[in-house]
Formats: structure tokens, C-alpha cells, sequence
């Protein structure tokens, strides 16, 4: 498999799969966290700094139609120069790209509109975690075969998108031998964190689980117990938890039909021996708003028409501990309704406890778009050992992980 770190762009054009799908702020339109526009950076500057040029291709949303101005990639063009340093070019349809593409020069930036403009990119549908064998149509291939025409490689730096195969990361393989197509600095530097927090781990190994649901975690969850020491749970799902367990928690939210799925976790982790830690306080509030009223309680007596919506002072405590004494910390999802100033406290403080496990020589790798966010919004990205661009580190994303099908750039299951 060609590796990046041997390739040398010098004269070539190198087609590069990125994973641009980036938040954008709701009033001004501009990006609000550019993670993973940094994140492709490395491999964007080597192709440069070798004398090639980049033509860079992602999918923005989910788009129905083409083209549609709100998913436009042409909204991100000033935060990928900025970072880049250099102003780049712009094609609006990722089809038609042949006179601008022709025209490029070494040392040069193309950006193709939005992939998914085109249904072709994502093909038909192929099962719930899209990790079986492509199975393009002759429109699809067209389709791949079009953007391969476009360059002498192809670079998949795509990590957040790792999960599904697509036109743009797994068909376009098919067209390039296997001496010019290989992964990008972002795709390897993730898998070794990955590989690190997984395979590597030093004990005590900490999780950290927060986020809405039970049923979005729970594969990662149960993939987790045979690894960590200590599992915390918070976020909203703490209270079908809580529920499960007799608890009284007024209006927050359960997921019903997850009650015995929730003990069972809880009984399985007791038999592995790993320590869970569920939230024993929070700050509940009267209704899903920024200005609520708030009262503190314990998580299992919730007052009526109320609902839990962070953490509390004593569990931030808790917390806080355990994960000052991990060695080892996987953080996923946020503790509470941080969008909300007032219910954002329990992530912030730990975002802070997950930075000073660091500098107490704990390896951390922070994944998802919301834990990343609040450890962006706190300015501790550079005080963690690694910030994923893997937007959701959920089942499809273990799935996904780090074994790839050598040059077809197929996924296959790994865990
Ligand atoms: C993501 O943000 O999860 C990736 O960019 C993939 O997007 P998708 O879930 O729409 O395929
Ligand atoms: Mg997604």
C-alpha cells in the first residue's frame, strides 16, 4: 500500500477526498469549529510543498437536490483559505470540472462543489453501516470514474466519512493503481490515536459517555467494557439509566424501550469488573429553554415537570476524580445541554478534568462533534492528546475503525 509520507506530488495532481462537512454558524453563514479543515491540512501542504496541485472534494449535509445554496462548499471557501494561507479555486459542479482542472497549476488549489449534489455519490443504499462491499452501479462508477479522471491520484483523508463507501471514497479506488492512490496524514494520525486508546492502553482506563441516547452509544458501549476500568455516563441518557434503576426523573428524557437494554449494560460491566459512574446530582430545569428555571436535585428524584439538563456540583466532583486519576481517557458526547450557557458547566468542567489528566501523563483522545466542540469552546484543544475529526464515535465508527481492504479502500470490520 503506497504510504504519503514516500509519495512525491512533484508535477502531479492529486485528487483528494476530504471530509469538509464542517458546522457553519446559523446567522452569519461562516464556519463555527474548522477541525476537520485543519485536520487536512498536513496532507493538503505536502502535496503543495512537493510542486503538485490539489483538487479537494467533500460532501456537505445532506442535500435532495442539485444544487441547493444552503450545502453549498462555496460558504467554507474563505476558512479554507485562511487556513491554507493561499486563495483557491472554485468549481460548481463537481461534474464539470475538466477546463478548470486542465488549467491548474503546480502549487495550486481546485475545490469541487458538493459531492452529494450528485445521488451517484452516495449510490444506492447498501445496509445500515455500509461496511460490505461496494456495490456500485454503472451510475455510480460513471460518476467515480468522472472525478478520477480529474487527477494522476487519489488521497483519502476522509476520516469523519470512513464509514460509508461512496463514489468519492471507496468506488474512485477502483481507477487508480495502487502505486497512486493511498490515505492522507489526518486518515493515519487518527487510526494510531485510535489504535492508542484501543490496543495500547495504559491502566486506569477511563470512558467518558454523554450525548441523548442510549441506543446511539450502545454498541460503542458495550464494545468498551471489555477494555476500560471505568465507565461515566452523562447527557440524557443518564435518565433511562436512572429510570431503569426505580428513579424518579420527572420530564428529562428516556427512551422507554431502552429500560432493559440500560440494566443490562449495567449488569454486564459488573461482571467485567469495570466501575460505572452515573450522574448523582443535576441542575434541572422547567422546560427546554437557555432561560429556564433551574433547581439542583439528585438525578433518581427528579420533582415533577422537571427535567435533568447537566450535571450537578457532586458529580462534577466524582467525575472530575476519576478521570484525574485515569491513565487512559476516551471521551465521547457532552454532559448536559452545553449549547445552553446555563447547562454548560458540567462539560466544561470536564473538558477541564480531561485536560489535566493530561498533564498528568494520561493519553486522551477527545471524539464526536459536541465533546470536540466543548473542548474547542473551552481552549483546550491543545491541552488534550488528540481531537478526532470522527464526528460521531458511534457503532459505524468503531465498525469503521482501522482495518481498511489494502488498495481497494474498502472498509472492513475491525472490532
Ligand atoms: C459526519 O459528519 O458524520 C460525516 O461527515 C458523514 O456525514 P453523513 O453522516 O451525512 O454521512
Ligand atoms: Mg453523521
Amino acid at each position: 500500500m503506497q504510504l504519503i509520507d514516500n509519495f512525491n506530488f512533484a508535477g502531479k495532481k492529486a485528487i483528494v477526498r476530504v471530509d469538509f462537512n464542517v458546522p457553519l454558524n446559523k446567522e452569519t453563514g461562516e464556519v463555527s469549529d474548522d477541525t476537520r479543515i485543519r485536520g487536512a491540512l498536513p496532507t493538503i501542504k505536502k502535496i503543495l510543498a512537493d510542486g503538485g496541485s490539489a483538487i479537494l472534494m467533500s460532501h456537505m449535509g445532506r442535500p435532495k437536490q442539485n444544487p441547493d445554496p444552503k450545502f453549498s462548499l462555496k460558504q467554507i471557501i474563505p476558512a479554507i483559505e485562511k487556513n491554507i494561507g493561499q486563495k483557491i479555486q472554485f468549481v460548481d459542479d463537481c461534474m464539470k470540472a475538466d477546463a478548470q482542472v486542465a488549467a491548474l497549476k503546480p502549487g495550486e488549489v481546485l475545490l469541487l462543489e458538493n459531492l452529494r449534489f450528485y445521488e451517484e455519490e452516495e449510490g444506492k443504499p447498501r445496509g445500515e453501516f455500509e461496511t460490505e462491499e461496494a456495490k456500485a452501479d454503472a451510475k455510480q462508477k460513471d460518476f467515480a470514474k468522472k472525478l478520477a479522471s480529474y487527477a494522476d491520484v487519489y488521497v483519502n483523508d476522509a476520516f469523519g466519512t470512513a464509514h460509508r463507501a461512496h463514489g468519492s471514497t471507496a468506488i474512485i479506488a477502483d481507477y487508480f493503481d495502487a502505486g497512486n492512490k493511498m490515505f492522507g496524514f489526518l486518515i493515519n494520525s487518527e487510526l494510531k490515536a485510535m489504535d492508542k486508546v484501543l490496543n495500547e492502553s495504559q491502566k486506569p482506563f477511563t470512558a467518558i459517555m454523554g450525548g441523548a441516547k442510549v441506543s446511539d452509544k450502545i454498541m460503542i458501549i458495550e464494545n468498551l467494557l471489555d477494555r476500560v476500568d471505568n465507565l461515566i455516563i452523562g447527557g440524557g441518557m443518564t435518565y433511562t439509566f436512572i429510570k431503569a434503576q426505580g428513579g424518579n426523573i420527572g420530564n428529562s428524557l428516556c427512551e422507554a424501550d431502552k429500560l432493559d437494554l440500560a440494566l443490562e449494560v449495567l449488569k454486564k460491566a459488573e461482571e467485567k469488573g469495570v466501575k460505572v459512574y452515573l450522574p448523582t446530582d443535576a441542575v434541572n430545569a422547567d422546560k427546554f429553554d437557555p432561560e429556564a428555571n433551574t433547581i439542583i436535585s439528585k438525578t433518581n428524584e427528579t420533582p415533577d415537570g422537571w427535567m435533568g439538563l447537566d450535571i450537578a456540583d457532586e458529580t462534577i466532583k466524582t467525575f472530575s476524580d476519576v478521570i484525574a486519576n485515569s491513565k487512559t481517557v476516551l471521551w465521547n458526547g457532552p454532559m448536559g445541554v452545553f449549547e445552553f450557557e446555563k447547562f454548560a458547566k458540567g462539560t466544561s468542567a470536564i473538558a477541564h478534568a480531561v485536560a489535566q489528566a493530561t498533564a498528568n501523563g494520561a493519553f486522551t483522545l477527545i471524539g464526536g462533534g459536541d465533546s470536540v466542540a466543548a473542548i474547542n469552546k473551552n481552549k483546550l484543544g491543545d491541552k488534550v492528546s488528540y481531537v478526532s475529526t470522527g464526528n460521531t464515535w458511534k457503532e459505524k465508527f468503531f465498525r469503521a475503525s482501522k482495518q481498511f481492504a489494502g488498495n481497494k479502500h474498502r472498509i472492513k470490520e475491525a472490532v
